[in-house]
């Protein structure tokens, strides 16, 4: 089919086949062949870079995945024998040392049978993914277990994603089938009490080790069961990490020490998986151990310091459609729970009204993430947040409310390079007419790209100097003038 973007792969018709200009028509043939049509007009030169079309697969060679099938199957049957011969109820009790030595006695026992012949690597290998079917998640359980994974992405039993420092890659792990997959996903949610199957299609749990679970089987889920793992990092990064990793610089932590400390209410805002959560999480390492933290999430991710902290997790409703503590819900408890702060891992519906009211009502300090794409957006958000919530107030009133509740807001970017970076620090300075003012304190700059496509740039103050400085001051942060002059480009 002709496309005007399409590139040109056939070859040029031929200059020479075209009669001289001008010259006398020779005896045309009847029908003149293809080649002799004249000449197209030239091609209109795309704009646009050719992209590459660049499907999605793993790495392994055929032979590699020919050997992968054999022990994928292997394993199957071994996996049968074993559920055979293991006395299930003594496996919940029995030693992880007992249960290997048990699964590589059955595996000698069916592979001398069957009169296979294995190296040492593919039998470690195979003991191993034995050890994670019965005691734990099956194939995902690699992937847990390796550090570099952020995220596990799973999109039907054949393909598995990961990402790793910000970007996706497919892996070449799979399950064998959806039945494979879904058991794996029931041994999940049954751990948490939960249920999943076609009447009640998706769920939210959390995994042992404390890593968010979010999955969604057919039918809704087309191709076959959808399940996304954000990890748990044991070690949450901290302010010093952040900093050494380049996602804000130390002039911004100084700040947001100043602001944290200062008990400011700051929302954290960014896009899905920017790192809002993180940055929460190092934010709360500035506030003071002698105070009293209330912590509300829909899954508890945040890792606080501090020696006060009361966390709550609020629930969804059962099959039945009861038993839900909505975020709401536990919002409202906590402020008769005699807090210092509120920290509200993700604000998202109603509970904003009463985000905003304690935010206002002497429970300053407090912190929580919002998705939106740019400060402005955030303010937005939150607007949309409180009309969503039924709440009939005129716009002025609603913006008045915001901007005597929110200090600051920390927007938190992932990217197009993968990294992750504090791009933006605004602090909320009042109201002019019906329009909340707002004023960028830093920034991160960018300059351009690096030729493998790795972002240039640098943070920098605006120059503005920060409408909070005085209440610093008075706190005992006395921060230097020069934090808020602009950085020169390099
Ligand atoms: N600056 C950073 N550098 C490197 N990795 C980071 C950085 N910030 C966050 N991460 C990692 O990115 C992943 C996502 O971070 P996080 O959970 O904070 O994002 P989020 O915005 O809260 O995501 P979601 O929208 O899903 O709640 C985590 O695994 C985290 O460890
Ligand atoms: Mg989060």
């Amino acid at each position: 089919m002709f496309s005007r973007y399409k590139k040109n792969t056939t070859a040029t018709p031929k200059v020479t086949t075209l009669p001289p200009k001008g010259a006398a028509p020779a005896a045309a043939p009847a029908h003149p062949p293809a080649q002799a049509a004249p000449a197209e007009p030239p091609k209109p030169v795309s704009l646009r870079r050719p992209t590459k079309a660049q499907p999605a697969t793993a790495a392994p060679m055929d032979k590699e995945a020919k050997r992968r099938e054999r022990i994928g199957e292997l394993k199957l049957e071994l996996h049968r024998e074993l559920l055979d011969s293991l006395n299930l109820a003594a496996l919940e009790n029995a030693t992880e040392s007992d249960l290997r030595a048990e699964i590589n006695a059955i595996t000698d026992e069916v592979l001398s049978q069957k009169n296979v012949v294995l190296n040492r690597d593919d039998r470690s290998t195979l003991n191993k993914e034995l050890f994670d079917e019965v005691k734990g998640l099956g194939p995902l359980e690699t992937l847990l277990q390796d550090e570099t994974v952020n995220d596990i992405l799973v999109n039907g039993p054949k393909q598995i994603f990961v990402e790793r420092a910000g970007k996706l890659q497919l892996t070449n792990v799979t399950f064998k089938d959806e039945k494979h997959l879904m058991r794996i996903i029931d041994k999940i949610v049954s751990a948490v009490g939960r249920r999943v199957d076609e009447s009640n299609p998706y769920v939210d749990a959390r995994l042992q080790d404390g890593s968010r679970f979010n999955a969604m089987v057919p039918p809704i889920a087309v191709d076959g069961s959808l399940v996304s793992i954000r990890k748990f990092k044991k070690d949450k990064l901290g302010i010093d990490d952040l900093v050494a990793f380049g996602a804000f610089s130390e002039e911004m932590a100084a700040y947001l020490q100043a602001a944290v400390s200062t008990r400011l209410n700051v929302i954290v805002s960014g896009g899905t998986g920017s790192g809002k959560t993180t940055t929460l999480n190092a934010l709360s390492s500035f506030i003071a151990d002698d105070e009293r933290i209330l912590t509300i999430e829909d899954t508890a991710e945040l890792q606080l310091q501090q020696t006060h902290v009361g966390r709550m997790e609020s629930r969804p409703p059962n099959v039945e459609g009861k038993g839900e503590v909505s975020p709401r819900d536990c919002l409202k408890n906590a402020l008769r729970m005699r807090p210092d702060r509120i920290i509200v891992g993700e604000t998202r519906g109603e509970e904003v009204i009463d985000m905003l009211q304690a935010m206002n009502t002497g429970h300053d300090g407090s912190m929580t993430t919002i998705h939106a794409n740019n400060p402005r957006d955030g303010i937005s958000r939150l607007e949309n947040m409180v009309a969503m919530a039924g709440i009939e107030m005129p716009l002025k009133a609603v913006r008045s409310q915001i901007s005597s509740a929110v200090n600051l807001l920390v927007q938190a970017s992932r990217l197009q390079d993968g990294s992750r970076r504090m791009t933006s620090i605004t602090e909320i300075t009042g109201m002019e007419g019906d329009v909340i003012s707002m004023q960028e304190i830093f920034r991160f700059q960018r300059v351009g790209l690096t030729p493998d496509n790795k972002i240039i740039g640098h943070f920098t103050a605006t120059g503005v100097r920060s409408h909070f400085s005085e209440r610093f001051r008075l706190w005992g942060y006395d921060l230097p003038t020069s934090l808020f002059e602009p950085v020169a480009a390099e």
